[in-house]
């Protein structure tokens, strides 16, 4: 049996989730206490520590805040994979093929919390595809951003085990994608090709920081099953920040559950969960 020490106490996990929210704006909600032990213990073992007291003072203390990049990487939630909500990319190919006809406009895509890559990945070979018929964009460019520095560090290396790459075609895998094994385990892993890589760029952006550093203005904004983290006051800020940088007659998608945070304001609905800035 794990003694008193070694399981997370009601007032641990309160601390840990209050400071989890004072720096990303994500609000981990009570039945998740379970969660929050698993992945700290995991994170606390790396650390050498046994009991959480240890783990809540060490983040508390104002010179431990080296800590917090480590918190935030072990309680974000990465789930993620290719083509996920396969009609965005069909609009995405729809709307690219039109702004193909006019190559002097740049186009610029953001993947707000784009996680492992999977999501810009995905709209990089959509784009790669539309341009089989109308020939490449000359100043097209993709940024994606995340909070999570481990995530974005796996994002930039591009290479998945094959469980990830269940979205994709065995087409778009000869196509886009090169077969390695893994470094660690030897398992089969598919890593996605140097010319697409190279069509993204990865940077670290947290929602809650106050100032962002991209200017836009973005005709694609994909911001999708990351608003679901924070509650409606985070949810308001930080949508509101997004849509101004968005493009007049520019696409924003979110994910499939989060439409609400879309009511009430002055955007076209074009499809599900694709809304238009007039
Ligand atoms: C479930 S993933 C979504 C990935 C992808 N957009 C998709 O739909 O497949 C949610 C992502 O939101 C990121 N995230 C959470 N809080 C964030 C914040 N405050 N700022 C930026 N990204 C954040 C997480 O690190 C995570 O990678």
């Amino acid at each position: 049996m794990p003694s008193d020490q070694t399981l997370l106490s009601q007032n641990d996990f309160d601390i840990i989730r209050s400071i989890l929210h004072e720096k990303s704006g994500i609000t981990i909600a009570d039945h998740k206490k379970q969660m929050v032990e698993n992945r700290i213990t995991k994170r606390m073992k790396e650390l050498n520590l046994s009991c959480f007291s240890d783990y809540t003072k060490m983040i508390e203390s104002k010179d431990k805040t080296d800590e917090m990049v480590h918190l935030v990487n072990s309680l974000t939630t990465n789930v993620t994979h290719f083509f996920r909500e396969g009609h965005h990319f069909t609009h995405l190919a729809e709307e690219m093929s039109k702004r193909l006809n006019d190559k002097q406009k740049p186009i610029r895509l953001w993947s707000a919390a784009c996680s492992i890559g999977a999501e810009p990945y995905s709209c990089a070979m959509t784009i790669l595809d539309t341009y089989k018929k109308q020939g490449p964009h000359p100043n097209l460019k993709i940024l994606a951003t995340d909070i999570d520095t481990i995530a974005l560090k796996r994002a930039r290396n591009g290479q998945y085990p094959e469980k990830v790459t269940k979205g994709l075609s065995k087409a778009q895998l000869l196509e886009y994608f090169t077969q390695e094994k893994s470094q660690n385990n030897n398992e089969k892993t598919y890593r996605v090709k140097q010319h697409v890589r190279k069509m993204v760029s990865f940077n670290y952006l947290n929602f809650n920081q106050t100032h962002w550093p991209m200017s836009g203005p973005f005709d694609f904004i994909f911001c999708r099953n990351a608003l679901i983290y924070f509650n409606r006051e985070k949810q308001n800020e930080y949508i509101e920040k997004m849509l101004k940088l968005l493009a007049p007659g520019g696409f924003f998608y979110l994910g499939h559950s989060e439409h609400s945070v879309m009511e009430k304001r002055n955007l076209k609905i074009i499809g599900q969960t694709i809304y238009q800035k007039p």
